[in-house]
């Protein structure tokens, strides 16, 4: 097949590049750089350097590829996200997803390209506690989400919204960690948990999704085999408390043990939405893509994954 990949680069392109060509596809990867244009050369792919906020110049890249296939891995999330400057911090992307995605769908469309593209496993509606959100439970009404996530719940919806009427295929990604994420050697968030700078709140209750970016690109590659319109919770078997999966990150970073600080003490340092993640988010069931993209993760749980993202 031949596949347009918007947003080649970055954690998950850098790892779907690779599966991709060698599965037999013909690739062209998009950049604003023309260093990583070249590294996707020197890969195997063809390079489009484009910013993505250009409509015209989005457009023409998709149609001189001539893709059978549009995979949508374009977000711009700084390195590390501050939690009190969340509506900072997701408006670049929010602006990817509210104006290159239609782009994108109406392009493919137009060339007859299916349209694969990622979103989050991060935004249902909260159900009662102990839920693992499967596909269809509803995402969360922008008016209910948290003040500064109000924005990014309305853009991740139309997003949606919006590949799912092409008959697109929508993965909603858990957590990422691994190569070029947060979670990562480099990363910012396992660097503030060496620096014990990320606490435990109340009793970490708040349950997190995680997958590896290996295993986030490989759903991407499964999912060409397929036609929407369809969803899928691209995350591991294991949903874990903040409570598990901190100490957890801790231990394989050779830290010491996270410390635990009440929910008014972290509301003063982080602001409301690290209490909310921390203490109340719900995790996600891959179920649906085990099934039917049969995906199989090569790291069914951050237990193994997350030595691996740091060794
Ligand atoms: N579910 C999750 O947990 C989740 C999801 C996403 C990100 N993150 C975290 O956020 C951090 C950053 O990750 P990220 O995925 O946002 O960034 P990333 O890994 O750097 O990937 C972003 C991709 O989008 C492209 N891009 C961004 N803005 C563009 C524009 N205007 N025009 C064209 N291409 C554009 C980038 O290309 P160029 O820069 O080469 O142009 C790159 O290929 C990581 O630490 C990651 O762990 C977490």
């Amino acid at each position: 097949m031949r596949v347009f990949l918007a947003g080649a680069t970055g954690a998950i392109g850098r790892q779907l590049v690779p599966l991709l060509l060698a599965a037999g596809h013909e690739v062209t990867g998009t950049t604003r750089s023309p260093s990583r244009a070249e590294a996707l050369l020197a890969a195997g792919a063809e390079a489009a350097i484009l910013d993505a906020l250009d409509a015209d110049a989005l457009d023409a890249a998709v149609r001189r590829a001539r893709p059978d296939a549009v995979i949508h891995q374009l977000t711009a999330l700084p390195p590390r996200i501050d939690p009190r400057r969340i509506e900072r911090d997701f408006a670049a992307t929010n602006r990817l997803r509210e104006e290159a995605t239609p782009v994108l769908v109406q392009t493919a469309h137009a060339v007859g390209a299916r349209v694969i593209a990622q979103s989050a496993a991060s935004l249902y509606a909260p159900g009662p506690p102990g839920t693992v959100h499967v596909e269809d439970d509803p995402l969360i009404d922008p008016q209910d989400a948290p003040k500064p996530f109000q924005r990014t719940a309305q853009a991740v919806g139309e997003h949606e919204r919006h590949v799912l009427a092409a008959d697109g295929i929508v993965l909603r990604y858990g957590y990422l960690y691994g190569p070029g994420s947060t979670i990562s050697v480099e990363g910012a968030l396992a660097r503030e948990v060496s620096r014990r700078r990320l606490p435990l709140v109340e009793d970490g209750a708040g349950v997190w999704s995680f997958v590896h970016v290996h295993d986030a690109a490989g759903a991407a590659l499964a999912a060409l085999a397929h036609t929407g319109p369809a969803v899928y919770n691209i995350v591991d078997d294991e949903p874990a408390a903040t409570a598990q999966w901190l100490p957890a990150l801790a231990a394989a970073l050779d830290a010491p043990a996270p410390l635990r600080i009440p929910a008014l003490a972290a509301r003063i340092a982080a602001g409301s939405h690290s209490v909310e993640t921390m203490t109340r988010a719900q995790g996600a069931a891959n179920a649906r893509a085990r099934r039917e993209l049969e995906w199989k993760p090569r790291y069914p749980s951050w237990r193994k994954g997350f030595a691996s993202a740091v060794a």
